[in-house]
C-alpha cells in the first residue's frame, strides 16, 4: 500500500492558502456575475441610479417616486444627482459598475455620447435600464429598456390645441418658444412635434426660441429678453410648466397679463403648473408623468431575473384646459 505523504509545515501553509483562494475566487465568479441578471446572487437587488438634478418641480416629482418605490419594492437604492452635468452622469455609472450593482438606470441629461459608458456596463454584465429621457445610441443592445413619455407627441399635443384655438386667426400669429435643456431629448422632442402640428396653419410662426434649461430663473429670464426684443406676442409655448411659471412673473412684471394677452402653453402638470392653469394664467398643458418609480422597480426585478421585457414601455398621459385642471386639482399626486 503506497503511503500519503504526509506534508511538512510550509507545504501545509501553502495548501491552506491555497485554497482560501480558492474558495475566495470560486465566491467572487459567483458574485461577479448572474449570467444578464447582475453581479451578486444574494437573492438582494441593488439599484444604481443617476438623476439629472433637481431642476423642476417634475424633477422633485419623479426623485421622491423613484425612491419611494425602491423602499417599497425592498431595492436598495444608490441615488447620485449629476446637476444635469453629462460627465457627473458617466462619472457615477462608472461608480456602479465598480460597485458591481444588480442594475444601472439612468434619466440622460442628453441624449448623445453614451455609447463608451453603456458599452462598459454591458461588459460588466450590468443591464442597463433607461428611465424618462432616451439616448439615440444605434447600438439597442446597450440597454434593456426604456420607460418613458412620448416627447414629440407631447409637442404635437400642444400644436394641436393652437391651431384649433387660432383656427379663424386672420393675420400672423407670433409665438415665442421656451425650450429645455440643449440637447435633452425632452427638449429635442417638444420642438419638434409643436413644429409638425403648427405646420398645418402657416399664420402661426415661432419668431424666437432659446433654451430657459428647464428651470423657472431660466423662464423668467429668458421670457423679460423675449418681450424686450418682440413688441408682438400672442402665443407662448414653454417645455415645462417651471419654465412657463417663472414666464408669467416676467410677463407680469411687462404690464401684460399671463393667459389673455399673451396664451401660455407648457407640458408637464406638476401641482404649481395645474394651478396656474385653473387660475387662467395658462391656458392649456399636455401631461408629462413623472411617477416612474413603481413601473421602474418592477422592470428591475424583472432584467435581473434574466426575464424579456419590452423595448420600449410608453406612459400613460394627457392633456388639461383650465376646466379640467380645475376638476383634476384637488387629487394631484404631484
Ligand atoms: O425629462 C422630463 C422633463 O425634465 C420634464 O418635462 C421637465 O420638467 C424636466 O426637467
Amino acid at each position: 500500500m503506497r503511503k500519503m505523504r504526509t506534508q511538512s509545515a510550509p507545504w501545509r501553509a501553502a495548501a491552506v492558502l491555497a485554497s482560501v483562494l480558492l474558495v475566495g475566487g470560486v465566491a467572487a465568479c459567483g458574485n461577479s456575475d448572474t449570467g444578464d441578471g447582475g453581479s451578486k446572487d444574494d437573492g438582494k437587488i441593488t439599484m444604481g441610479f443617476s438623476q439629472v438634478g433637481a431642476e423642476s418641480g417634475w424633477r422633485t416629482a419623479n426623485t421622491i417616486s423613484i425612491k419611494e418605490a425602491a423602499t417599497a419594492a425592498g431595492i436598495e437604492l444608490k441615488f447620485d444627482d449629476a446637476q444635469q452635468k453629462q460627465e457627473n452622469q458617466i462619472k457615477a455609472i462608472r461608480n456602479y459598475i465598480q460597485q458591481k450593482v444588480d442594475v444601472i438606470a439612468f434619466s440622460p441629461v442628453v441624449e448623445s455620447g453614451w455609447d463608451t459608458v453603456l458599452k462598459e456596463a454591458k461588459d460588466a454584465k450590468i443591464p442597463v435600464i433607461l428611465t424618462d429621457r432616451s439616448v439615440d445610441s444605434a447600438d439597442k443592445t446597450l440597454y434593456k429598456t426604456f420607460l418613458g413619455s412620448d416627447f414629440v407627441k407631447e409637442g404635437r399635443l400642444a400644436g394641436e390645441w393652437l391651431v384649433e384655438q387660432k383656427k379663424t386667426a386672420s393675420g400672423p400669429v407670433n409665438i415665442v418658444e421656451l425650450q429645455g435643456s440643449t440637447g435633452a431629448a425632452p427638449a429635442n422632442d417638444r420642438k419638434k412635434g409643436f413644429a409638425e402640428a403648427i405646420a398645418a396653419n402657416p399664420n402661426l410662426k415661432v419668431i424666437a426660441s432659446q433654451t430657459g434649461d428647464f428651470t423657472r430663473a431660466g423662464g423668467k429670464q429668458v421670457m423679460e429678453q423675449f418681450l424686450k426684443a418682440n413688441p408682438k406676442i400672442d402665443v407662448l409655448f414653454a417645455h415645462n410648466d417651471d419654465m412657463g411659471l417663472g414666464a408669467i412673473e416676467a410677463i407680469t412684471a411687462a404690464g401684460k397679463v399671463p393667459g389673455k394677452d399673451i396664451t401660455i402653453i407648457t407640458v408637464d402638470a406638476v401641482k404649481d403648473g395645474m394651478q396656474a392653469l385653473a387660475d387662467g394664467k395658462f391656458n392649456f398643458i399636455a401631461e408629462c408623468s413623472p411617477l416612474l418609480g413603481p413601473q421602474l422597480m418592477d422592470l428591475a426585478k424583472k432584467v435581473k431575473a434574466g426575464e424579456e421585457v419590452p423595448a420600449r414601455i410608453e406612459t400613460e398621459e394627457t392633456t388639461f384646459t383650465s376646466e379640467q385642471a380645475k376638476e383634476a386639482l384637488p387629487n394631484r399626486k404631484y
